[in-house]
């Protein structure tokens, strides 16, 4: 089978497309024929290992992980004697997890990892493309941010995978929602139920005072002391980009009355994930959430992905499919 590997740290040029020997599932396992899987930066960042901690995940000096590959659709081809969760033939979708390996035409998973089956309407790609800014953007909203009708919730870098999802989700929660980002995604913004939209190259949304019940900057680009007073009193910044200011303010709990917190969503236990993700599919079935794909690529152009989810343009999700 064709799986996408790297044997050094670096840019798109790195990966590789090699053949290896299909898995075969053990008994508590099921195995996954891969339709699609997601290239997002967090996977950018591990290909190049920058920032430098995720070299504490993904080896010291080289990739530990010979196949890449978080969020995946696809359909199950076989399973283990003692898997009761799946059967031959369920479309699925979720997140392989930490060591990785959706980026092949099959991965074996437990049965109870981070996989669920997939809503109809729901193909491969549009499931591996949520599952990736669903499982970010959920445990800000709603754990983090703890967004409720009538809040005000304002998303920075609301176009991207996980603000798409942040700005679905607060106005499901009942908040007004106000999205920024330029000017040629503002349509798409209102088309998913942004109640305001700010063009970020026309104005500065840290200007506002008292606005905002929550700021959450789904693409890390501000920071906690520029968008403070924009914070009604009691309000949170929430980002899911790591800087030494945010960890400092949640070590120290300065500014009493605003806080500031960042959030490791993809650290959270498989058995929360998997929960979640259930949750997805009702919210997908009831239309609450939907996906947002903006390119599909073939597998040969894998490379071609990584480059175009680091120019930071995309609206939504960027896939890679293995049929083409
Ligand atoms: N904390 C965690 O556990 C965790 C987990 C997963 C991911 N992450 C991180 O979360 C971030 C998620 O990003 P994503 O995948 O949603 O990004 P993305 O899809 O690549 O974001 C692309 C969008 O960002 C917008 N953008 C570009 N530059 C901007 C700027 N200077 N200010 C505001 N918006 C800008 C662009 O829209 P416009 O041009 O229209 O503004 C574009 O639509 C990544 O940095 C990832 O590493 C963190």
């Amino acid at each position: 089978m064709r799986i996408v590997t790297q044997s050094r740290y670096g840019g798109p040029d790195v990966l590789e497309i090699r053949d290896v020997p299909r898995p075969v599932p053990k008994e508590n396992e099921i195995l996954v024929r891969v339709e699609a899987f997601s290239v997002t930066l967090a996977d950018c960042a591990f290909r190049k290992a920058d920032p430098f901690i995720t070299r504490f995940f993904n080896g010291l000096l080289r990739p530990k992980n010979l196949v890449l590959g978080d969020d995946i659709g696809g359909v199950v081809e076989a399973v283990g004697s003692a898997v009761t969760r799946f059967a031959v033939g369920d479309a699925i979708f979720g997140s392989v997890g930490s060591s990785l390996g959706g980026a092949a035409d099959y991965v074996c998973l437990a049965e109870d990892a981070a996989v669920v089956r997939r809503p109809d309407g729901l193909d491969a790609g549009q499931g591996a493309g949520l599952s990736y800014g669903y499982l970010t953007a959920m445990p800000f909203m709603r754990d983090e941010g703890q967004v409720k009708p009538g809040d005000h919730v304002l998303i920075n870098g609301a176009a991207g995978s996980v603000g798409a999802v942040a700005l679905q989700l607060a106005r499901h929660f009942g908040a007004e929602v106000t999205a920024v980002c330029s000017a040629r995604h503002a349509d798409l913004m209102r088309a998913l139920g942004a109640d305001h939209v700010i063009d970020r190259n026309e104005a500065d949304f840290t200007t506002a005072r008292d606005a905002y019940d929550v700021i959450f900057d789904a693409v890390g680009k501000s920071s906690f002391g520029r968008c403070r007073a924009a914070l009604k009193p009691g309000g949170i910044y929430l980002t899911t980009v790591p800087s030494l200011a945010i960890i400092w303010h949640m070590l120290t709990k300065r500014a009493p009355g605003r806080r500031g917190r960042l959030a490791t969503t993809g650290l959270r236990p498989v058995s929360a994930k998997r929960a979640d993700l259930a949750v997805l599919a009702e919210l997908v079935e009831a239309g609450a959430v939907r996906a947002v794909t903006d390119r599909r690529f073939p597998l040969t152009e894998v490379v071609e992905a990584h480059r175009y989810v680091e120019t930071e343009r995309k609206a939504g999700d960027v896939v890679v499919e293995m049929a083409w």
